[in-house]
């Protein structure tokens, strides 16, 4: 039941800090709008695993309008009021403005894939951020073996198409080249045998290591399992320029491409970008450790699209989902007049898989490795997946690829 009385929250964004923000906060004293560009919540961790087919691409997605906390409405937001207290907006359909009017207003917009202003890479690479991304990607990979498998096609052209490049060597980067040479062995050689034997998965990484936020240990594991399976792994290559079909790095080596798929981190959306709120150097809403904006008194930011100066955290799945969860919870002690103690982040660990049914582990005072990491990590993603039906389905999208391998219809 809602009342006149109630305060109207309007939240923005509908990734893991909107959507567990909103599952939290309850209905009582609250009229609550989740206001969103795309109808559905994306469980991202999972989301390389779809590039290639592993999962299907709707298991692991779940619509956000059949919420039970919060009416919503699809809207990518472009500007703030506050003096009267309106997000201005379209509709990503037919760009018709909208208008949403809050009391409380709780931003969680994330953050977009950045290019760091590197000339090309808007234009020539594909990211791996949203689902349309993995879509591309799958497309993509398949039709580069199939122009490659051409008759009479040119040894160069052919030789740039079953060129396979990831820039980025972070959890995106990694988890992406394991999952397609994955798929390569185990599903496409069978089917374009000289194409895959003649193909070539690159991973840039502009540091010396893979994996930079994971203990060293892990890092080396990676590098060696990678250069194994011959994932050729070139570190301290900083990617400078992107063309149509080729890049060049810092040391003035061109390379080819018949994809380029670029994970070298986050940067500011530019609704975030748009608005008059303050800002760190990176373009992240400066919170205080209640997530309230500084200076604003009805304005809260979590997430990626934030930063508590007081203590910073990593832009993860994992501290957008426990700030969520926690100013959920916030907003139900205010109702309830009750105090609301400062946001405390509980490090869980992180998680990566490396490919062949291996995947490493760095958790508070542990550090693993190896197929017994890989069986933890998947049943740490089935348990935090966000409904029983996204869970029966990734559930059963793994043992369909484990016992009849990986779809390979190109539509
Ligand atoms: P990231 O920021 O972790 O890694 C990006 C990498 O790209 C960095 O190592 C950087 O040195 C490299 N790089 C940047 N510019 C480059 C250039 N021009 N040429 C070559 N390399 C370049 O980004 P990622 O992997 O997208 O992850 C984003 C966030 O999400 C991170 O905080 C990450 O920890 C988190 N994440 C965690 C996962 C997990 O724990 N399993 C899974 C996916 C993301």
């Amino acid at each position: 039941m809602t009342s006149s009385n109630d305060r109207r929250v309007l939240v923005l964004g509908g990734g893991f800090a909107a959507y567990r923000f909103v599952r939290e906060l309850g209905k009582k004293g609250y009229t609550a709008t989740l206001a969103a560009p795309r109808n559905h919540f994306l469980f991202t961790p999972l989301l390389p695993s779809t590039t290639v087919g592993t999962l299907e691409f709707r298991s692991i997605l779940e619509p956000l309008r059949n919420q039970d906390n919060a009416r919503f409405q699809l809207m990518a937001a472009t500007g703030l009021d506050r003096e009267r207290r309106i997000v201005s907006g379209v509709s990503p359909l037919d760009g018709r403005p909208l208008e949403l009017p809050y009391d409380d207003l709780v931003i969680a917009v994330g953050a977009v894939p950045g290019t760091f202003g590197i000339p090309g890479v808007a234009d020539h690479a594909t990211f791996l951020k949203e689902m349309r991304d993995a879509r591309v990607i799958r497309r993509r990979v398949l039709d580069c073996l199939e122009l490659a498998s051409s008759p009479g096609i040119d040894p160069e052209e052919r030789k740039r198409l079953l060129t396979f490049v990831v820039v980025g060597g972070g959890p995106t980067g990694v988890e992406f080249a394991a999952e397609l040479h994955d798929f390569m062995r185990a599903d496409l050689a069978a089917v374009y045998p000289e194409e895959v034997r003649d193909s070539h998965i690159i991973l840039l990484e502009a540091l010396p290591k893979l994996l930079g936020a994971f203990d060293q240990s892990l890092s080396d594991y990676t590098a060696k399992r990678f250069h194994r399976v011959n994932i050729d792994v070139r570190t301290e290559r900083r990617v400078v320029n992107v063309a149509a079909d080729r890049l060049a790095l810092h040391d003035g080596t061109e390379i080819s491409f018949g994809l380029l798929v670029w994970a070298t981190g986050n940067a500011a959306t530019d609704f975030v970008k748009a608005i008059d709120l303050p800002k760190d150097g990176a373009g992240r809403i400066l919170v205080g450790p209640d997530l309230k904006v500084k200076g604003e008194d009805s304005i809260y930011a979590l997430g990626d699209c934030s930063f508590i100066e007081s203590g910073p955290l990593p832009a993860t799945a994992q501290v957008a989902e426990q700030q969520g969860r926690y100013l959920g919870r916030a907003f139900r002690r205010r109702a309830a007049g009750k105090s609301v103690e400062p946001f405390v982040y509980k490090k869980m660990g992180m998680l990566a898989y490396v490919g062949g049914n291996r995947a490493v582990a760095d958790l508070p005072g542990i550090k693993g490795s190896g197929f017994v990491t890989f069986l933890f990590w998947r049943s740490v993603y089935l348990s935090k997946l966000v409904s029983g039906r996204n869970r029966i389905l990734v559930f059963f999208d793994w043992l369909k690829s484990h016992v009849l391998g990986r779809d390979l219809s190109r539509f």
